[in-house]
């Protein structure tokens, strides 16, 4: 037997006993006449002792050298510890050694296995076996693993069934590239790695199976940031027979059992937005509710004097930020600098003091008076002791911009707490989404997202405006789910590619086996996915997905663990039929 208990177990209640503990050495210490060695597994640090009155000399000598992270297993009586340690659950107790053994040596390990390491991001990903030893990546991973654990209680309860699809299929397009697998026995073809399982969870639906879901790995090839990976996981859900109000009550059920179970969070219900206001409102599709700032737009009220800058704009919009009309002339200086940095891309911000003695100041006092910076502060809901931020400009990019800037101003007035959650649903998605730099509509979720009823028309007046019965689920600023209710008859799913710009040719040979399933009685049906990842993240009060990812890849897309991607020999090429033919 290896091990009697687990060195995160014994309390003053063991006093007496003998026990058997198997860990890692975290720490000794050598006071000469004494040794201390904190012995670490994943259930916690245990403190052993060793001294020159109780201990036989060999064993003393033995203790002395051990290493950092070497593998031990002792024997020895739990007895009260004679300076007590309150932060930790074994504070109370120590062992007294009467065996101990070794079971492997370690080298020494190249950054501390503490809490707060001295390793950079690179070395912990490098040896990210010893990383995984860190209490917060433990944590980390444990608590994924309870966040699935009760996605699977809930969603089977509710009569879900869980259907596992094929890896090595053809491209299902989400909007990102995809990752491609050479086929052996197929020479010159090529499988694609699933996007997401779309396809074949409308082809289950066909198939009758009424209630799916699958937690599932998922391939994107697309630029990486803190909320994205390469291959990531999805809970994937389809219903039959459902309309959009069935989908988001059943998931935001999950939500909230989650939050509850989870986090022990309780909401009563999930406020609802059109794409088109949160938008407005906030400047993103995925606002961040738990604080306010929302858009004041100003055009009506700052267009009527002889500022060119905003009479020449599209929109001129504002927020309100709470306190800081206290900002100094620096701080405010590089809060155009920030405005202006290339990441946001501002051409320079106006901003009006709101003074607590009821007057504003403003960097353009010379177009205007007391009284329309008193109209712009109604519409923007500033208050005395506020700072109104304004930009202008071309409608989305300003959007776009004064959005960033509210995001910064929430996290530098620390507004966005990670204990607090504000899920919201935005729905009414636009159908199409125009790509500015080819001029092509394309599906702004997928393309087997249904119009909204009766705007299937409008898809030949005015594309852009049709809108689709497709939904997110918005967590604390972050997009964690997403879906559609689905075309499920083959004409309507034949004019959504022609729109796309597939030609029937194109659509048959990607999607035909789709589009023939819909001539066998397909039901209608709808669904959608969570990203796992980012919900275990915020759900942890965090939004860096890597940290929650027990191999994760670097922002290259590599795993410098395994050093991944890699060079594959010629043999391996010649047996796919490819050859590395790369020419300028
Ligand atoms: P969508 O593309 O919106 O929808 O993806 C669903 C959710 O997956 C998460 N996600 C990601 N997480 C980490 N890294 C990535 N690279 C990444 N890409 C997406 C997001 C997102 O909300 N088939 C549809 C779902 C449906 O219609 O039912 C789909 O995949 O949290």
């Amino acid at each position: 037997m290896y091990r009697s208990h687990s060195c995160g177990e014994l309390r003053e209640s063991h006093i007496g006993t003998t026990v058997t503990l198997s860990g890692w050495v975290s720490k000794t210490r050598d006071k000469g006449f004494v040794v201390w060695v904190d012995i670490r597994d994943r259930y916690g640090i245990t403190q052993l002792v060793l001294d020159e009155d109780r201990t036989n000399a060999t064993l003393l000598e033995q203790a002395r050298n051990l290493g950092r992270e070497f593998v031990i297993q002792i024997k020895g009586e739990v007895i009260e510890r004679a300076s007590k340690n309150a932060n930790i659950p074994t504070g109370n107790i120590e062992v007294l050694v009467s065996e101990l053994t070794i079971l492997n040596e370690s080298k020494t390990p190249p950054f501390t296995i503490e809490n707060e390491t001295d390793g950079g991001e690179d070395l912990r990903m490098k040896y990210r076996y010893l990383d995984i030893r860190r209490k917060p990546v433990q944590n980390n991973l444990i608590f994924r693993s309870k966040v699935t654990m009760e996605v699977r209680k809930f969603l089977s309860g509710e009569g879900f069934i869980e259907v596992e699809t094929p890896y090595l299929i053809k491209s299902t397009p989400e909007g990102a590239r995809d990752f491609v697998v050479p086929s052996r026995m197929n020479e010159g073809q090529f499988y694609a790695l699933p996007q997401s399982p779309q396809t074949f969870k409308q082809l289950l639906m066909v198939g009758g199976m009424d209630k799916y879901f699958q937690i599932v790995k998922c391939f994107r090839d697309e630029d990486l940031r803190a909320d994205r990976q390469p291959e990531f996981t999805q809970i994937d859900c389809e219903m039959a027979f459902v309309e959009q109000e069935d989908i988001l009550n059943v998931f935001e059920n999950l939500t909230k059992y989650l939050l509850k179970e989870v986090n022990g969070f309780e909401i009563e219900s999930f406020p609802r937005m059109t794409y088109d206001e949160a938008m407005s409102k906030y400047g993103n599709d995925k606002p961040d509710i738990r604080f306010g700032m929302e858009f004041g737009e100003l055009n009506a009220v700052a267009q009527h004097k002889e500022f060119g800058v905003f009479n020449s704009s599209e929109l001129v919009v504002g927020i309100a930020v709470p306190g800081a009309a206290s900002y100094t002339r620096k701080e405010l200086d590089a809060l155009v600098n920030w405005v202006k940095r290339p990441q946001v891309g501002a051409k320079g911000m106006v901003y009006v003091k709101c003074n607590e003695d009821g007057s504003y100041k403003s960097t353009v006092d010379k177009f205007y008076d007391q009284d329309d910076l008193a109209k712009w502060a109604e519409i923007t809901g500033a208050k005395p002791g506020d700072l109104i931020c304004v930009l202008s400009g071309d409608a989305n990019k300003t959007r776009t911009q004064l959005s960033a800037l509210r995001m910064e101003m929430a996290t530098r007035l620390g507004l966005r707490k990670p204990n607090e959650f504000a899920p919201l649903w935005v729905v009414d998605f636009p159908l199409l989404e125009l790509d500015e730099e080819t001029g092509h509509y394309h599906a702004m979720h997928h393309p087997f997202t249904s119009p909204k009823p009766g705007q299937l028309e409008l898809l030949e007046t005015d594309p852009g405006a049709v809108r689709a019965n497709a939904y997110d689920l918005v967590l604390n600023g972050n997009e964690i789910g997403g879906g559609s209710i689905r075309i499920h008859d083959k004409e309507t799913q034949a004019t959504m590619f022609k729109h796309l710009g597939f030609t029937p040719e194109e659509a048959k040979a990607q999607f035909g086996f789709l589009m023939d399933a819909f001539q066998y009685g397909a039901p209608p049906h709808g669904g959608l996915a969570f990203g796992l990842d980012r919900l275990v993240a915020i759900l942890g009060g965090q939004e860096t997905i890597r940290d929650f990812i027990a191999f994760p890849k670097n922002n290259s897309g590599r795993d410098v663990m395994i050093d991944a991607p890699a060079a594959i020999d010629n043999e391996q090429l010649k047996e796919l039929n490819l050859k590395l033919d790369i020419q300028e």
